[in-house]
């Protein structure tokens, strides 16, 4: 109920909106109540003493009064809708850009299912309740109070009978609202399970077709998607249970007030107009009832979904800007790692253990491990992705935590280790950081990543569409358009995490050549794949299970570290020969 209330901070800047809203829907409700009142004249003013021209009168007046309340109707449902879809608009931008701030550790624990379902569904409950729900619950409290007074008006001795019935109808709805909260939330649970399910189906299509095990996925699908339609089943279930059960508790009073009421006729006590009024009353005092009950399903959905989306926008990010950030002026290039030791969450096992080392400004890292080393852990410490915890990570003597994260993160171009490309043509692609990038500039970096000639061979070159997530381009090709992507910000800090891993030993040598130009002015921090990398580098560490092993060139870690000496004869080895028929290859067709 609490995070409920939060979400009609968002009415704030419709409050026009809610207020023309409200007021029309109170203008609307008037009208209505005034109709059994003129029912009641046309009958003992009109029919009953045959008086033609009060019924004309009369039904004139009645016409006026209806047209009025659906002009009003209309006013405040036109009204509505915009204040709500206001909210749902302002909403989903706040969860939107939550989800964008917050850091890699938030995303490493959180389904991209959960987060779909939130941004989508979860605001379209809570924007139904605030933006409409809440003006007709107003509106509903209204015309139940005024049917009431009308009613105790007319006879207060009939009225006081059918009181009784109000309270009888709220508890049963009560007793509705609380079977049904549970499954509301239960529903939306079940809708990220569905939405995680869907996502990570659709993305693994390949794997799926590749592991044959799409009727493993069907059925796995299948499970989740009976049972959102069972919950959904219960949930309506209880409402149209609910229904019946009120309607019946009106029926039961309109026979009582037509046998009392009717006994009172004939008395002489009641006119007939009025017992007539006095059923139209108690209907229009039943109605909001009705809707009372509607609103408090509404509510209680709602409410679950509040929760659920100011969950995910009061979620901290781990990583975040002090305010006294100062904006890291352009890099020279120097970056140290002091005494780190790094956990990817409380308590868990450190993945970086005591690591110190330093680049200088131009320099060439290269990392060095077996798998699951930590390579790429200290890859991702270098941009914040992560923050580290015990020790310290200085680019240009200046703790990155002290920065802010614009002024670092457009300073480093960095080639992930999974490549990951947008829907759009191949410049797009390569542009991704530098939109307005000219032609030349975009042919220059794809050049330098050894990508322009298979570029060209396409039919459409720059203009070429690259489906969701890269699909119609190979993997050294993606990773090729990836380094561009990365070359085109000029970074003063480049770094390379696996990003000539799919590429064939040619492609990777002529972009290890153009590259050393390229990198020339830069810190390049590479994770060593082939022989070449290590030989060019001006450092190299060697990791194993997070810890620094061994660090020095080449010629200085060949002769005294054993683990570099396996890993190079075990895995870069092999390549050193093929490298050299490259080049000689190279220079004969040059
Ligand atoms: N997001 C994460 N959350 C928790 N643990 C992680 C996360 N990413 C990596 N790890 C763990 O940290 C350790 C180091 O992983 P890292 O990715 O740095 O290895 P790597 O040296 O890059 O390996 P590879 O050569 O296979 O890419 C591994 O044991 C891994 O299980
Ligand atoms: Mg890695």
């Amino acid at each position: 109920m609490k995070q409920l209330l939060r979400s009609f901070r968002y009415l704030k800047s419709y409050w026009y909106l809610a207020i023309g809203s409200l007021f029309s829907i109170l203008l609307a409700t008037g009208a209505m109540l005034l109709i059994p009142r003129l029912q009641q004249l046309i009958i003992d003013e009109g029919i009953v003493v045959g008086n033609i021209s009060a019924v004309v009168s009369f039904t004139m007046a009645m016409i006026g009064v209806a047209l009025t309340r659906a002009l009003f109707q209309f006013g405040q449902g036109a009204l509505a809708a915009r204040a709500a879809q206001g909210v749902a608009y302002d909403m989903r931008n706040d969860v939107y850009d939550r989800i964008q701030s917050l850091s890699f550790s938030y995303h490493d624990q959180v389904h991209t299912g959960q987060l779909l379902t939130r941004a989508t569904s979860d605001v379209e409950r809570v924007q139904r309740f605030v933006g409409r729900g809440a003006i007709m619950l107003l509106s509903a409290v209204f015309m139940i109070g005024g049917s009431v007074a009308l009613l105790f008006s007319i006879n207060a001795q009939l009225a006081r009978v059918m009181l009784v019935m109000v309270p009888v109808t709220l508890v049963l709805f009560a007793i509705f609202a609380r079977a049904a909260l549970p499954l509301f939330r239960a529903v939306q649970q079940k809708l990220d399970d569905l939405n995680t399910v869907l996502q990570e189906n659709f993305a693994g299509i390949r794997v799926i077709k590749s592991f044959v095990r799409e009727a493993h996925e069907a059925k796995r699908y299948e499970t989740v998607n009976l049972e959102f339609y069972d919950l959904n089943i219960r949930v309506n279930n209880i409402l149209s249970l609910a229904f019946p059960t009120i309607f019946g508790v009106l029926n039961i009073a309109t026979l009582a007030i037509y046998w009392m009421g009717g006994m009172q006729v004939i008395e002489g006590t009641l006119s007939l107009g009025e017992l007539v009024a006095f059923a139209g009353y108690l209907l229009m005092a039943f109605f909001p009832v009705l809707m009372i009950g509607f609103i408090v399903t509404m509510l209680s959905s709602a409410s679950a979904s509040a929760v659920r989306i100011f969950e995910l926008l009061d979620a901290q990010s781990e990583v975040v800007e002090q305010p006294n950030a100062i904006a890291l002026p352009p890099v020279k290039g120097h970056i140290a790692f002091e005494n780190v030791t790094f956990r990817y969450y409380e308590g868990g096992e450190p993945v970086l253990d005591e690591v110190s080392f330093g680049v200088e400004p131009g320099q060439t890292l290269a990392l060095l491990g077996t798998t699951g080393s930590g390579k790429s852990t200290i890859i991702n410490l270098i941009p914040r992705f992560y923050d580290v915890r015990e020790g310290c990570v200085r680019v240009d003597g200046y703790d990155i935590r002290e920065v802010t994260l614009e002024s670092l993160r457009s300073q480093i171009g960095i080639v992930l280790q999974e490549t990951n490309l947008f829907d759009g043509t191949i410049r797009d692609n390569i542009a991704f950081g530098h939109p307005h990038a000219k032609d030349d500039e975009i042919e220059r970096v794809a050049r330098a990543a050894e990508a322009h000639d298979f570029i060209m061979r396409f039919p459409n070159g720059y203009e070429t569409h690259v489906g969701e997530r890269g699909v119609n381009l190979s993997g050294g090709q993606k990773q090729r358009i990836a380094i561009a992507r990365a070359l085109l910000l000029d970074p003063a800090i480049l770094i390379l995490d696996d990003a000539t891993s799919s590429v064939d030993l040619s492609t990777e040598y002529r972009i290890q050549r153009a590259l050393a130009n390229l990198m020339k002015g830069r810190t390049s921090i590479v994770v060593a794949q082939r022989v070449a990398t290590v030989l060019n580098a001006d450092q190299i560490l060697v990791l194993d299970q997070g810890r620094i092993l061994g660090r020095g060139t080449h010629e200085e870690l060949i002769r005294t570290n054993e683990l570099y000496a396996e890993i190079y004869s075990s895995q870069l080895q092999d390549d050193r020969h093929l490298m050299q028929k490259v080049e000689t290859a190279g220079e004969v067709t040059q």
